[in-house]
């Protein structure tokens, strides 16, 4: 028995801004934006919510799978951004959803979240403990970039994605590469959660999201492409062999060069990044939810998916749609 994606959602904040809107507020240029990033515009949330777009999302994907909330056993959000230390986004789905047979738990793999997410849920459903789980990945990442600094806040947008998994005798997951680099973590950070207690200083500035861009350009130029060769080999696949690269959507150069490096062309990797900046935990599983929606999947067809980011970490499937 294989994990099976059985149905997918998203939700987009529903007020876009462009990158000329930016460039209106800040220093910045559409030229300088689209042609280092790709991205053009981006979701950025009013009155929606981690949690709400979460639920709205986890909705659209029961309903493509066609599945009841009575039948899902297992909730995980893959989030670095949730709307409270706690409860966890997931529980708040469990309660809107009404899973009320479901356990429910957040996860913090940063933009490799939905990917963990995935092989947590295999994991379970492998191990013979659950049959349905909804799986997630959520972010409002607005509330988390310092939008002084134009290097950052121009990259990032908001949203939520989910997919339903099951098991199924016929299809589903081929194999699953997963990694962790914890001495390289300043190289992608956001401390948060400052103390305030009467006997700390704090930094304020510290708390949004900084980046050494170039290293974690390297880190995802060199990474991504060795996980996924790995997955697709453990997969008995070529690359060749693989219809979709379903990648996280955080640079459009990124995407450029692991397609060279697997000499795969680049109409084999959709992109979503041009229309909804980097939405990190949720990049991969809207993109996955937009090629659904778009009939690009067909039962049986070989997607290669990856996430990586901050951490560092990194994750990568091949699944049979
Ligand atoms: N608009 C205009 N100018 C800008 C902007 C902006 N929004 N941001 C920075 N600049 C300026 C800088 O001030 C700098 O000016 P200077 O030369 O006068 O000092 C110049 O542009 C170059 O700045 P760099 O930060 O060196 O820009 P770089 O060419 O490295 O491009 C980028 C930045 C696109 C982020 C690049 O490093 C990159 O592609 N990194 C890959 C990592 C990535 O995409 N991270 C996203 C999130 S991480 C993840 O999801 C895994």
């Amino acid at each position: 028995m294989k994990t099976r994606i059985i149905g997918t959602g998203s939700c987009l904040p529903k007020t876009v801004v462009t990158n000329e809107d930016l460039s209106k507020i800040m220093d910045t240029s559409d030229e300088w934006i689209s042609s280092r990033t790709g991205i053009r515009e981006r979701h950025l949330v009013k009155e929606e919510t981690t949690a709400s777009m979460s639920i709205e999302a986890a909705r659209r994907a029961m309903e493509d799978a066609g599945v009841t909330a009575q039948e899902i056993d297992l909730i995980i959000v893959g989030t670095l951004s949730g709307d409270y230390v706690t409860p966890a986004c997931a529980c708040e789905v469990q309660a809107a959803i009404g899973a009320s047979r479901a356990v429910a738990f957040d996860i913090n793999a940063a933009c490799s979240g939905f990917m963990f997410a995935l092989n947590i849920a295999n994991a379970y459903i492998q191990a013979g403990l659950y049959k349905t789980a909804l799986i997630l990945g959520a972010e409002t990442l607005s509330k988390v970039v310092d939008w002084q600094d134009r290097s950052t806040c121009v990259l990032f947008g908001d949203g939520a994605g989910a997919a339903v998994v099951r098991g199924d005798e016929q299809y589903g997951l081929l194999a699953f590469d997963q990694g962790s680099d914890g001495t390289k973590g300043d190289v992608l950070a956001c401390p948060g959660r400052t103390n305030n207690n009467p006997l700390v200083q704090t930094d304020e500035t510290l708390r949004y999201v900084h980046m050494d861009g170039q290293e974690v350009y390297k880190f995802a130029v060199t990474t991504v492409p060795a996980s996924l060769q790995k997955t697709i080999e453990a997969a008995g696949l070529t690359p060749a062999d693989v219809d979709y690269f379903a990648l996280h959507q955080a640079n459009i150069r990124i995407i450029q060069s692991v397609s060279k490096r697997l000499h795969i062309t680049e109409d084999k990797f959709p992109i979503s990044l041009d229309h909804c900046g980097n939405i990190s935990a949720a990049s991969v599983p809207i993109l996955l939810d937009e090629m659904n929606r778009k009939g690009l999947l067909k039962p049986g067809m070989k997607v290669a998916m990856s996430g990586f980011g901050g951490g560092l970490t990194w994750a990568s499937a091949v699944v049979e749609w």
